[in-house]
Parts: C-alpha cells; sequence; structure tokens
C-alpha cells in the first residue's frame, strides 16, 4: 500500500496503538484521533522514530465538531483520508436497574454516535477517490451478551448494523466496510475490567480454544488485510478475532 492516508480513532492505547503501529508499518499514513491528546501525540512521536508518518490528534468522537475539524486538520497536513478505523470505545459495568440514563447515553454517544459520525465526516473523501476501507472494532461480547454490560454490548452491535447498511450503500464506489468483534484481547480497558472483577482471566483463557488471551497485535494483523487492496472484495463482513471462542 502506498502512502494511503487512514485515521484510527482510540489509536493512543491499546488494540489502537497497535493498529495505528501496524499502518504505518505497512506504509500508511496515520493520524490518531483520541480523547487523550497528549497520548495521542506522544504515540504518534514513537511510530514516527522508525520512519513511518504519523500525527496526534485530541478529539471526542462524541463531538462532531472536533470531528469535523480534526479531518479538515487531517486533509490539509496528510491528505485525504482513505482508511477509517472506528476503534474508540469505553465500556461501563453495573446491573441493568442500576443503569442510568446518563450513563447509556454516554456509552452509546462514543461507541455507536462517534462512528456513525467518524463514517459520516470521512466518506465524502473516499467516494472522492472512488476507494476506502472501513474498519469498525466491535466487541465479541454482541454475539453473546456480557450480563452488566447492556450499554456496551447493546452499542457494539449497533456497531454491526452500521458496517451492514454501509456495506450496502457504498459497496460501488471502491468502499468496504467490515466488522472485527475481537475476543479477550490484553489491553489498558481489560486490565481494568479484570481489576473490577467483571471478567476472571483464568476463566477466559479457558474457554478460548487456542488457550491464551489474544494480544492487540492479533486485531492489528486482521484490521492490516482488511484495509489492503487484497480485501477488496471483503465487505459487509464480521470477521471474528478471539482464539477460536464459540460465538
Ligand atoms: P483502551 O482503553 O486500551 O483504549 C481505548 C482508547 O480509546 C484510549 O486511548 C482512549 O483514550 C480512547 N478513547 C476513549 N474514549 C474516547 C473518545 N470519546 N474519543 C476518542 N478516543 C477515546 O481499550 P482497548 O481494549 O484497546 O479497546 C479498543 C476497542 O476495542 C474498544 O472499542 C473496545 O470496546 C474494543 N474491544 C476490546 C476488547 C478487549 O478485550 N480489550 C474486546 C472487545 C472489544
Amino acid at each position: 500500500m502506498t502512502s494511503r492516508t487512514a485515521i484510527v480513532t482510540g489509536g493512543a492505547s491499546g488494540i489502537g496503538l497497535a493498529i495505528s503501529r501496524r499502518l504505518v508499518g505497512d506504509g500508511t499514513v496515520v493520524a490518531i484521533f483520541d480523547v487523550d491528546g497528549g497520548a495521542a501525540r506522544d504515540a504518534a512521536t514513537e511510530i514516527c522514530t522508525d520512519g513511518g508518518k504519523a500525527i496526534g490528534l485530541a478529539v471526542d468522537v462524541a463531538d462532531r465538531t472536533a470531528i469535523d475539524a480534526a479531518v479538515t486538520e487531517v486533509r490539509s497536513t496528510l491528505g485525504p483520508p482513505a482508511i477509517l478505523v472506528n476503534n474508540a470505545g469505553i465500556t461501563v459495568a453495573g446491573p441493568f436497574l442500576e443503569l442510568t440514563a446518563e450513563t447509556w447515553n454516554r456509552v452509546l454517544a462514543v461507541n455507536l454516535t462517534g462512528t456513525f459520525d467518524c463514517c459520516q465526516a470521512v466518506l465524502p473523501d473516499m467516494v472522492e477517490q472512488n476507494w476506502g476501507r472501513i474498519v469498525n472494532i466491535s466487541s465479541s461480547s454482541m454475539h453473546s451478551g456480557v450480563p452488566g454490560m447492556a450499554a456496551y454490548v447493546t452499542s457494539k452491535a449497533g456497531m454491526v448494523g452500521l458496517t451492514k447498511v454501509l456495506a450496502l450503500e457504498f459497496g460501488r464506489r471502491g468502499i468496504t466496510v467490515n466488522t472485527i468483534p475481537p475476543g479477550f484481547i490484553e489491553t489498558p480497558m481489560m486490565r481494568d475490567s479484570l481489576s473490577k472483577g467483571v471478567f476472571d482471566m483464568d476463566l477466559q483463557v479457558a474457554k478460548t480454544p487456542v488457550g491464551r488471551v489474544g494480544r492487540p497485535e492479533d486485531i492489528a494483523a486482521t484490521c492490516s488485510f482488511l484495509v489492503s487492496e487484497e480485501a477488496a472484495y471483503i465487505t459487509g463482513q464480521i470477521i471474528g478475532v478471539n482464539g477460536g471462542r464459540n460465538t
């Protein structure tokens, strides 16, 4: 792949950071959008020390104005975006009857509406180029459900619906849209859930046929393929990367 421009949301940590590193390694120019602007800039600087090109921008994906401003900056500094990885996400756990409207709305705003807004902000650039790749990082929890995670699981299931519709609407414009629902991946988010007792590490590994926790690089490798030229005939798909967990 030669110097296409990618946007990776939530690219300053965990899975998003691994995807950003991998895409730069593939020869893509990457803009990291993260609510933690300092971490986004640090990640971009680290990636650039290996000779790649990346920038980090402070963007809350729940803020459409901030998204539009950042996409404008990407166009002028790196060129029109051709790849979008919607990876930014938050999780909140707790009993359903204690779930407040405020928490529900925030999780949906970041995980689902943020994905919608980022897609709508960059799709005109992809249409213009007659080429585009969108990868939505959902969650294997949307297959199985997880007790105490109604807002999160609902938001992640919604990402699959959006993926299907966009694949149909934009297939003839050279644009593919796919979803990766990761399984159990060791990242800061997962370590936080483990520390709160939401998941039990040994139990999760026992349930995983390949017998280990996933690595952010496992997701990055799949994402790298889905945004490549070779993946042009794959669209509207749910590509599970979960160590063989029964979904
Ligand atoms: P993480 O917490 O390590 O990284 C998430 C990144 O998103 C952070 O850099 C954070 O600052 C950023 N972020 C959070 N809210 C944001 C916002 N409003 N706007 C922009 N950036 C924001 O999490 P991890 O584990 O790397 O997760 C990445 C994605 O993968 C998430 O969407 C998560 O739901 C999904 N996922 C993760 C799994 C896992 O086992 N770690 C399993 C299934 C899905």
